[in-house]
């Protein structure tokens, strides 16, 4: 299994604070935000792992990581997308990389104490996603499930103005080599982005969706506000261990 953080895009949400840095860079009580979902790869056992990033701060993420030993990495791989394409986008500068393996895949603005290690060594085949609920769905990809078998999802629909669910798709999933083929039959989305979630639709028509429900705090800190919210969480967290 390998992983793959993604840390594209210009983070226009934070502006002016990402006018000197990249997004994934700023801080999150004591660490940049990158760390974060870095550490959450590594206590899984991944350490394997390509950072995609973008815009005109991305020589920053060097300075930090460097060649990732200090978090426990084994092997880091940097890609640079060109322009703000989408998630999906983003992943696809991972299929060399990737080798035909299993790709662990978290979004660089979330923040989770959540522990996948089990999830990532029974993966076989699919997709896997972690699905959190949240009172605030329209900001999210949100899950419809099949009134007949609530434990499954026929569809996902990216930030929807009247959500079927509460139930949010975390920026954490599982796939296996066929997520690049699925890339590759996809189109932009209205907002001109390659949509992570109409990658997740593929494996929802093939039959090969499940989902887990992500345990444990997470959130992302894409927004002043969730920003904030993550930095007040990983403060009490680490001043009551
Ligand atoms: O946080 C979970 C949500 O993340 C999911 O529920 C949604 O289904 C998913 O689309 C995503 O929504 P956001 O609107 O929050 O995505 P955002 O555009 O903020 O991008 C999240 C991260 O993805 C960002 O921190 C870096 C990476 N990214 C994003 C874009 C658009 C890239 O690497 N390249 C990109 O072009």
């Amino acid at each position: 299994m390998k992983g793959v953080v993604l840390a594209g895009g210009l983070g226009t949400r934070l502006y002016p604070l990402t006018k000197v840095t990249n997004k994934h860079l700023l801080p999150v009580y004591n660490k940049p935000m990158i760390f974060y979902p870095i550490e959450t790869l590594v206590k899984a056992g991944i350490t394997d792992i390509m950072v995609v990033t973008g815009g005109p701060h991305s020589g920053h993420f060097l300075s930090i990581l460097k060649n990732g030993e200090e978090l426990g990495i084994k092997h880091l791989e940097y890609a640079y997308q060109e322009k703000e394409g989408g998630i999906a986008d983003a992943l696809s500068l991972a299929r060399e990389f990737a080798e035909g393996d299993s790709v662990t895949v978290i979004l660089g603005d979330n923040t989770s104490d959540a522990d996948i290690a089990e999830s990532v060594r029974n993966f076989k085949e699919g997709a896997l996603i972690f699905l959190k609920e949240v009172s605030d769905p329209e900001r999210f990809g949100i899950a419809t499930f099949d009134p007949a078998d609530p434990s499954k999802i026929i569809k996902i629909t990216e930030k929807p103005q009247n959500p079927d669910s509460k139930m949010a798709v975390t920026g954490v999933y599982i796939y296996d080599k066929q997520v690049f083929d699925f890339i590759d039959q996809i189109n932009p989305s209205g907002r001109g982005e390659l949509e992570i979630t109409d990658v997740n639709n593929k494996y929802v028509e093939k039959g090969q969706l499940k989902w887990s429900e992500l345990k444990g705090y997470w959130w992302d800190a894409g927004t002043f506000d969730t920003l904030l919210q993550a930095n007040n969480y990983w403060a009490k967290k680490a001043k009551t261990k």
